[in-house]
């Protein structure tokens, strides 16, 4: 035989895990290497995240690395797997309990725990109307679309979205054992306040009540095995923002902010308050950062790169802008979010790559711990 699979091992060896420090051998990524008589090679590599950005270099990476390598290979088959880590928190890491210290007057909320859902991540933001809810069901269907098992909970209790946002104004979970049913839309499992109650109700709940019908979404669903879900919380840094932060082992938040919002204390006030309780911030996210116009040009009525100034001077990772585009409005009208209903429009395209962006800040979280 002219090519064997220790020479396969020893080639992608030098393939090196862009974000992880380490080559794909020894981080334990290639699998099922095998060699037929003929000198044709196949092997999987299973990436930390189904959404990773670098999917495709990384395949091409071990190609060339083989081809320099093992001149007498055939043809090199490269399945791409991918088996999501879980977040540190899960483990004890971050937060812990000493994070609970220094919020006067409330007893440290008691963690909530989640064993079969690797990662969860919360999506915030100083202020309200800044597009937390779209970013939000955009991360969701884009990382379910990228094959990942994604749940999604609305925690706005005086302004839940997401039935609209999915066209299920209507539906109503269905309650087995005890454990409401997540209602799957595009791929992705729901729960919102808005299933639950008219909106009437929930608008008279406050402090301990409110927090604990939030609560409720999480731990009365059963959500089965999930690899990310992602919590669109309500705008601002209020009391239920932080109970809410401190009783869920979060694997780190998204910051949402528009170009001209993150001149406001209120952004700042958002990343205090995170990184005061210990939460990882994974990063802030633009939107509405430009219109494009007919002819092509991008048109920065809200002024240009704040977010990822922002983002630069509070030492946070920049996890992309999205555009102002009609197809985000009227997908968040339709019951149809963009991606869905418009895949190629640009918003679409910027929110892929986000959601990509988020998937392989969690990865790169995650690795930091002991999996
Ligand atoms: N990139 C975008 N382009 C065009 N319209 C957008 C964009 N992002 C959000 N919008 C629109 O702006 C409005 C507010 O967005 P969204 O509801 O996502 O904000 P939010 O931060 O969740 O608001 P709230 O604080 O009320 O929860 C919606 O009508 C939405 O369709
Ligand atoms: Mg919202």
């Amino acid at each position: 035989m002219l090519v064997n699979e220790s020479q396969i091992l020893a080639a992608l060896g030098t393939v090196m895990e862009p974000d992880l420090g380490s080559d794909l051998v020894s981080l334990g990524m290639i699998s099922d290497v095998a060699v037929d008589q003929a000198g044709n090679v196949s092997f999987t590599v299973t990436l930390t995240t189904p959404a990773c950005p670098m999917k495709e270099s990384i395949k091409q990476s071990c190609i060339s690395a083989i081809r320099a390598g093992v001149p007498d290979a055939g043809s090199i088959d490269v399945k791409m797997d991918a088996k999501v880590t879980s977040s540190c928190s899960h483990h004890g890491g971050h937060g812990g309990h000493h994070g609970h210290a220094g919020h006067g007057g409330h007893g440290a909320p008691q963690r909530i725990q989640l064993d079969k859902v690797r990662n969860i991540i919360a999506v915030a933001s100083g202020k309200g109307g800044v597009g937390k809810s779209t970013v939000a069901v955009n991360l969701a269907v884009s990382l379910a679309e990228s094959g990942a098992k994604v749940g999604l909970i609305d925690a706005d209790l005086y302004g839940p979205s997401i039935p609209t946002m999915f066209g299920l104004q209507d539906a109503r979970p269905e309650l087995v054992e005890g454990k409401l049913i997540p209602i799957e839309q595009y791929g992705v499992k729901l729960m919102s306040i808005g299933f639950l109650v008219d909106s009437e109700t929930a608008l008279i709940w406050r402090g301990p009540m409110a927090s604990s019908a939030i609560r409720q979404l999480i731990t009365d669903v059963d959500w089965q095995e999930l690899d990310y879900l992602i919590f669109d919380l309500p705008p601002g840094t209020g009391d239920i923002q932080l109970t809410l932060v401190q009783a869920l082992p979060l694997t780190g938040t998204v910051i949402v902010t528009t170009p001209q919002d993150v001149a406001l204390a209120d952004v700042a006030k958002a990343v205090t308050m995170f990184r005061k309780v210990e939460v990882p911030i994974l990063g802030v996210v633009e939107n509405m950062s430009w219109y494009e116009l007919p002819d092509g040009t991008k048109d920065y009525i809200f002024g240009k790169q704040g977010g990822e100034k922002f983002a630069k001077s509070n030492a946070l990772p920049f996890l992309g802008s999205i555009p102002i585009g009609g197809a985000v409005r009227e997908g968040g009208d339709s019951g149809k979010p963009a991606i869905i209903g418009n895949p190629e429009a640009p918003t679409s395209v910027a929110a892929r790559k986000v959601a990509g962006e988020i998937a392989r800040q969690v990865s790169i979280l995650n690795a930091s711990c002991a999996n």
